[in-house]
C-alpha cells in the first residue's frame, strides 16, 4: 500500500486527500492518502520516512513551502527559483523537493481561456505563493509584473530574486489588465482587500488564489463591476494533477465531477 501525506499547519481544511483518494479509487491504485499536521520541529523525521521509503510523497502546504528545505536532497529548478516546495519524492535514493505551484497557475489560467502573452499584471501579497506566480506569469510571457505588499519590505525581499517585477505601494494602482489577490485577505468571509473599484475599467481579469470561500468579496466586487473574473480552484486542482503525476506515473482527469468534488 502506497502511502501520501499532505503536511502543514493548520491542516484541518485541506481538500488534497478527498482530491487524491478520489483520482486514487478512479484508477483503482493500491494507496491512501492522509493529512498531517506537524511541527516545525517534526519536518526532519517525517522527511527520513520518505527516505526510508515508509512514505511514497509528501506535499507540504503553509506554512512550510520554505522550512522544509534543509532536510531535502536536491531542488528542481522551479523549486530553487522560488525557493518553494509542495511536492516531495524519491528518486534513486535523493529526496527530491519539486514546486507544481508553477504548473498548477498556467494550466488554471489556461484552462480560463485568458492569454497573458503581452499582459501587465498586478500582484496583491509577497507571501508563499508570490514566487511561483511570478515565475508562471514568466513562463507566459507577461509584459509587466506589478507586486504589491503591505508590508513594503518583503516586496523588496522579492525583487532580490526577481529584478524584473516593480514594487508600488500598498494601496496604489498601475494601470494593469489582470489583477491577483495573492494575500491571505479573503479566506474569512467578511475581509475586504480595499480597493477603489470606480477607478478600475471594467474589462480587466481579476483572479484570487484562495478557492474557498469560493468568491470573495474581491471577486464579488469585480463581478459586480463587470469584470472578467476566476478563482484558485483550478490551480489546486492542477497542482495536484502534477504532484500525482510524478508519484503514480499516470496522469489522472481533471473534469467536471473533478471541480464539483471541491465544492
Ligand atoms: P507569509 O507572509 O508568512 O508568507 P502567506 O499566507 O504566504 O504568509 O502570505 C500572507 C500574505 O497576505 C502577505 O502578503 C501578507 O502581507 P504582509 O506581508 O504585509 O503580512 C498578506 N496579508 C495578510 N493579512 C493582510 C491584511 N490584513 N492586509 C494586507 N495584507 C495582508
Amino acid at each position: 500500500m502506497k502511502k501520501f501525506f499532505v503536511i502543514g499547519n493548520p491542516i484541518e481544511h485541506s481538500l488534497s486527500p478527498k482530491l487524491h483518494n478520489y483520482w486514487i479509487k478512479l484508477n483503482n491504485l493500491t494507496a491512501v492518502y492522509d493529512k498531517k499536521k506537524l511541527n516545525i520541529s517534526e519536518l526532519e523525521n517525517f522527511i527520513k520516512e520518505l527516505e526510508e521509503k515508509k512514505i511514497d510523497g509528501i506535499n507540504v502546504t503553509v506554512p512550510f513551502k520554505n522550512s522544509v528545505i534543509p532536510f531535502l536532497g536536491k531542488l528542481s529548478v522551479e523549486a530553487q527559483r522560488t525557493q518553494s516546495v509542495n511536492t516531495i519524492y524519491l528518486r534513486d535514493g535523493t529526496v527530491i523537493g519539486h514546486n507544481t505551484d508553477i504548473e498548477g497557475f498556467e494550466l488554471a489560467i489556461k484552462h480560463t481561456n485568458y492569454d497573458v502573452v503581452g499582459k501587465k499584471v498586478l500582484i496583491l501579497g509577497a507571501g508563499g505563493v508570490s514566487p511561483s506566480i511570478i515565475v508562471a506569469l514568466n513562463n507566459m510571457s507577461a509584459k509587466k509584473i506589478f507586486i504589491s505588499n503591505r508590508t513594503q519590505s518583503k516586496a523588496e525581499n522579492l525583487k532580490k530574486t526577481f529584478n524584473e517585477i516593480e514594487i508600488v505601494k500598498w494601496g496604489t494602482i498601475p494601470d494593469f489588465d489582470m489583477i491577483i489577490n495573492a494575500t491571505s485577505l479573503g479566506l474569512k468571509n467578511d475581509e475586504n482587500i480595499s480597493l477603489d473599484y470606480s477607478k478600475i475599467s471594467p474589462e480587466k481579469f481579476f483572479y484570487d488564489v484562495i478557492y474557498n470561500p469560493s468568491e470573495t468579496n474581491f471577486l464579488k466586487s469585480a463581478k459586480k463591476n463587470g469584470n472578467k473574473i476566476e478563482n484558485g480552484k483550478k490551480m489546486f486542482i492542477y497542482q495536484a494533477q502534477a504532484s500525482f503525476k510524478i508519484w503514480n506515473n499516470l496522469e489522472p482527469q481533471v473534469d467536471n465531477k473533478v471541480m464539483e468534488l471541491l465544492n
